[in-house]
């Protein structure tokens, strides 16, 4: 599609062709990072993710990330192979293996591992879980704000697929983005089961009205870091914050809107279901929060 923009679109980087990747204890090249047809993860879906953004030499919020990836394989009744440190060391030797210092962005993801049978049962899984980090440079680019449509796919109750569990199985949001990008639009707009707005299919989701922040209240949607972050750093810079539930006719009427996610930390919306939000630029409320949250990460990667 035409003018098409995602949110996790970054700078072309002739760099990430030749960058190594983390597999199941080896760091290889890129071509020879690959896993079996036979993997849990290829096949159903079945394993856990974080993503994750490298500053100044450091990993921002890794402890979060750490407790966000070992509930959510507990969740899963997936042992991961590996304790927190090992976790950790991993990301810290891929990250050396391809000589980052700053600007780049981790996927670490951990599947239950190779079948010996294509089929369900993960009973079938019986040669341990994958373990791969994908760690490319990475600067956000996103080069305007980011157009919205509602779409039908829900934001599910929790004892279906819980909507916290970062798993790989992400068809719900990906049916959502397609409905959204064949509206004309970037990214979805998702609704929880009552109709309020929850989330996008990718980041967590803001509203903006009369110099309050307003987002859902946190069920069905992704227990984003950025998202408690930004709502800390209002808190703590008397910023009016509610987590609340709020229909489309507030999020039409609202001043500002913007997106929170691990890869570009604040990200404005422009419009939403055709109609604009704001003057459809990035508002002063937003503004003030991407400082707020530039010198956070300064002070966290110090
Ligand atoms: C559906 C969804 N919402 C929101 C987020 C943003 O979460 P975070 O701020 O922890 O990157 C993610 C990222 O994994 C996500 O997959």
């Amino acid at each position: 599609m035409q003018d098409h923009v995602t949110t996790h679109q970054a700078e072309e980087d002739a760099r990430n062709e030749a960058i190594k990747i983390y597999l199941n204890g080896r760091i290889v090249p890129k071509a020879e990072a690959v896993v079996s047809v036979y993997d849990s993860g290829f096949m159903l879906g079945d394993g856990v993710w974080e993503g994750l953004r490298l500053y100044d030499g450091t990993w921002a919020f890794m402890d979060e990330h750490l407790d966000r990836l070992f509930e959510a394989a507990k969740a899963i009744d997936l042992d991961i192979g590996l304790d927190r440190a090992a976790v950790r060391q991993a990301i810290v030797d891929t990250q050396a293996a391809n000589d980052m210092t700053t600007d780049a962005h981790a996927r670490l993801m951990v599947t239950r591992g190779v079948k010996t049978r294509p089929f369900q049962h993960p009973s079938l899984s019986r040669s341990g879980p994958t373990v791969t980090i994908i760690m490319e440079h990475s600067r956000p680019s996103i080069p305007r704000p980011i157009r919205l449509a509602t779409v039908p796919h829900l934001r599910g109750l929790p004892m279906t697929q819980d909507p916290k569990l970062n798993s790989h199985s992400k068809l719900n949001c990906i049916l959502a983005c397609i409905a959204a990008e064949k509206a004309g639009a970037d990214e979805a707009l998702m609704l929880d089961l009552h109709g309020f707005v929850n989330t996008t299919n990718a980041c967590n989701f803001f509203i903006v009205r009369k110099g309050a922040v307003w987002t859902s209240t946190g069920d069905y949607c992704m227990n984003g870091i950025t998202r408690q972050k930004v709502i800390d750093l209002c808190r703590a810079s008397d910023i009016p914050v509610f987590e609340r539930n709020y229909s489309l006719v507030d999020t039409y009427g609202a001043d500002e809107a913007f997106l929170t996610g691990t890869f570009g930390a604040q990200t404005p919306v422009a419009s939403i279901d055709g109609r604009q939000i704001g003057t459809g630029e990035m508002g002063e409320v937003t503004k003030r929060i991407r400082t707020l949250y530039k010198d956070l990460i300064a002070r966290e990667c110090a």
